[in-house]
């Protein structure tokens, strides 16, 4: 068990050794059965997280704020557009500043080609951790939390289980890749049976399937990639089927738009999770779009695991933030 993570920024989950990884999970089933209690929990007395917000989000910024209040601290919303950020605060200036001031630095910035790097660029100024709340490559906390609610369903040895990550269609707007990405390459290294089912204009980046790949390698598990929707949940043990953008073939939104119209096939309903293991769960990050990428029955179904794993959310934040900003 890897026990001194003080000080490590989490970006990515590829960059957090399996030891490190196991402990979080440690720590989040110990602070999920603390929370259950009602046992205080106050790691973090006195300490503040900032968290800096350049797109919207519901889940994780209750779930950062709620964290850090019931580990005794503190959590600063900060919105990129009602702030001197609008104006030309750069990241360099925001690790040196904010990290002076707070013990934690949380950011969202999903805009693709720049979320990852401005993320980096904060980190290499600041003297705190740096947590990525979700980038245009990656939602780590996302993947953490669907690790967790799996870990729950079937048992913290899940290799050999299979796992279908897939897009499927929405209307709304060109979703990020990085949930699928992150969860991607956690399931990879717990030794997953792993399914990436698309459409061949929806492809993920490159280097993450190779990362996958290797990742299959080394855990004894496989990573395939599918581009038939029907085929993607045959047998899967857990089928995970949401929107992302079309980001590399083309960066123009209403071009993606118009190109995901081709898949408005791609829901899922209660005919594809009959395709999938008896016991399958149905998993969603959320926000999805209802009766577009999956019907309500699906989704308000038995099968669904997605309450779980939005409260997830909070127990795997909460490991991270005691482990690195004590
Ligand atoms: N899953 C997720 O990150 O939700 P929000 O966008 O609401 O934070």
């Amino acid at each position: 068990m890897q026990s001194y993570m003080a000080g490590r920024d989490m970006i990515t989950t590829q960059e957090w050794t399996k030891g490190e990884l196991e402990t979080v999970f440690d720590v989040a089933f110990d602070l999920k059965r603390r929370r259950a209690l009602g046992e205080s929990h106050a790691l973090l007395r006195d300490k503040v997280l900032a968290m800096l917000f350049f797109f919207s989000s519901t889940r994780t910024r209750v779930s950062f704020e709620a964290g850090m209040a019931q580990l005794g601290g503190h959590a600063e919303f900060i919105d990129s557009r009602t702030t001197q950020i609008a104006h030309g605060d750069t990241g360099k200036e925001i690790g040196e500043i904010i990290g002076r001031y707070c013990d934690g630095i949380a950011i969202r910035q999903c805009d693709w080609g720049i979320g990852n790097a401005y993320i980096r660029g904060v980190a290499e100024a600041s003297r705190v951790p740096v947590l990525n709340m979700q980038c245009d490559y990656f939602h780590p906390f996302q993947g953490l939390a669907d690790m967790l609610t799996i870990f729950e369903r079937f048992g913290r040895d899940v290799r050999g289980k299979t796992i279908n990550v897939s897009y499927a269609y929405a209307a709304s707007y060109q979703k990020p890749m990085s949930a699928p990405q992150s969860l991607i390459l956690l399931a990879t290294r717990y030794g997953m049976n792993v399914h990436l089912t698309r459409p061949p204009e929806f492809k993920i980046m490159p280097e993450i399937e190779d990362q996958a790949r290797e990742n299959a390698r080394r855990s004894g598990g496989a990573f395939e990639v599918l581009d038939d929707f029907d085929a993607g949940f045959k047998d899967a043990a857990i089928v995970y089927p949401k929107s992302w953008g079309a980001m590399l073939t083309t960066t123009d939104d209403a071009e993606s738009a118009k190109i995901a119209k081709k898949y408005t096939d791609w829901i899922t309903d209660s005919r594809r999770m009959a395709l999938a293991s008896e016991d399958a769960i149905y998993m969603h990050c959320l926000p999805a779009d209802r009766n577009i990428e999956v019907t309500d029955e699906v989704i308000d179904g038995p099968q669904s695991a997605v309450y779980d794993e939005a409260e997830n959310r909070l127990h795997v934040q909460k490991a991270v933030m005691a482990l690195t900003m004590r």
